[in-house]
């Protein structure tokens, strides 16, 4: 028993067993509104003896607030009940999980994924050296994928990187290279800028192959700069991705946007030219394509090849990682195996 009175105890019966039935608005009309259980009660207070009415009263409103606070706490439950029924499939806890009790990333619940993980590093280390960052696209149009890079319409080299067009005219570009004109015609020398995007490519996947990867851009324009700068950046760059010294060498190999062209290599950071499995038993690794850029590429971005020169270095984040970490098979990046990506 509740309440002295035998009145106030009957109303509040009640109300227990209505609160399981009844809504909030029913609630209020049942109880609070005209002939409602709980006014008509404050009603009574007057035909009490004289001496009863202070308790009798005291109790009604203790009920009425208990009331109240019920019909609140129906209605949170409301709330609650429809925020429930939201469902995104795409999130890795229920996202009507409260804030505070998510899983977290970084703890054994979830991660973030290792080529984020090592992209995150490698921009650092960029940042350290003082490059800006510039985000690409994953969907660009034919001069920034071709035209700027000195790569006009019939040139045999739209083969390679032909992916698909879009019914726009658009395409999902086959390198970070898209951005150079960008980064240079919004900019003016000194001119230092990284670029992380994702790339599509027309490939037949391997354990070394994907369609779809992450490539990090550099480009420098400047009064100059020479092919010394650029191979002493990117070994600086590499020694401290890598976390060891290296050897380098370049040969030249051929992209319509620079002039000279050539791969970079570096001596394997696992066996220091020895011979191990990682560099296929012959001591160095092919890592990336670079080059001083081409002038009709300066010309194009509004920059003077007579006053300026410089250079852009293109590579694949996933290879890098892959072979940072000994992992066999670039494919597991994209493969969403959980047992694999717990590693990291
Ligand atoms: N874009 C080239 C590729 O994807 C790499 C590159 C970038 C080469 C910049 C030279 C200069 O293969």
């Amino acid at each position: 028993m509740k309440y002295n009175n035998p009145k106030v105890e009957e109303v509040y019966n009640q109300l227990e067993k209505d609160i399981l039935e009844l809504g909030s608005t029913q609630l209020g009309s049942k109880y609070l509104g005209k002939n409602g259980l709980i006014k008509n009660l404050l009603q009574t207070i007057s035909q009490q003896q004289p001496e009863d009415r202070k308790e009798y009263g005291r109790e009604i409103n203790e009920l009425k607030k208990y009331f109240e606070e019920r019909v609140l706490q129906l209605k949170d439950k409301v709330t609650s009940d429809t925020l429930s029924s939201r469902i995104d499939p795409s999130a890795p806890f229920d996202i009507n999980t409260p804030i505070s009790k998510r899983p977290k990333v970084g703890t054994t619940q979830g991660t973030s994924h290792p080529l984020m993980q090592e992209m995150e590093k490698v921009l650092k280390i960029f940042q350290n050296m003082g490059f800006e960052i510039v985000e690409s696209k994953q969907l660009d149009d034919d001069y920034h994928m071709f035209e700027s890079l000195n790569i006009p319409k019939g040139h045999p080299a739209r083969d390679i990187w032909d992916t698909f067009w879009t019914h726009d005219n658009l395409i999902p570009p086959a390198h970070t290279s898209t951005m150079q004109n960008r980064a240079m015609k919004t900019r003016k020398p000194p001119i230092r800028v990284v670029v992380p995007g994702r790339c599509y490519r027309n490939e037949a996947t391997d354990a070394s192959h994907e369609h779809t990867f992450y490539q990090i851009e550099g480009v420098y324009v400047d009064k100059n700069i020479s092919m010394g700068d650029m191979l002493g950046t990117i070994k600086t760059y590499l020694e401290s991705f890598f976390e060891t010294e290296l050897d380098i060498k370049v040969q030249p190999a051929y992209f319509p946007f620079v002039e000279p062209g050539c791969e970079f290599m570096i001596s394997c950071p696992f066996c220091k030219k020895t011979g191990c499995n990682v560099c296929g038993y012959n001591g160095w690794m092919e890592i990336m394509g670079c080059g001083m850029i081409h002038p009709n590429v300066l010309t194009e971005a509004g920059i003077d090849p007579k006053e300026y020169s410089g250079f852009a270095w293109g590579f694949g984040l996933d290879r890098l990682v892959m072979l940072k970490h000994s992992i066999g098979d670039l494919r597991r990046f994209h493969s969403g195996d959980l047992n694999f990506l717990k590693q990291f």
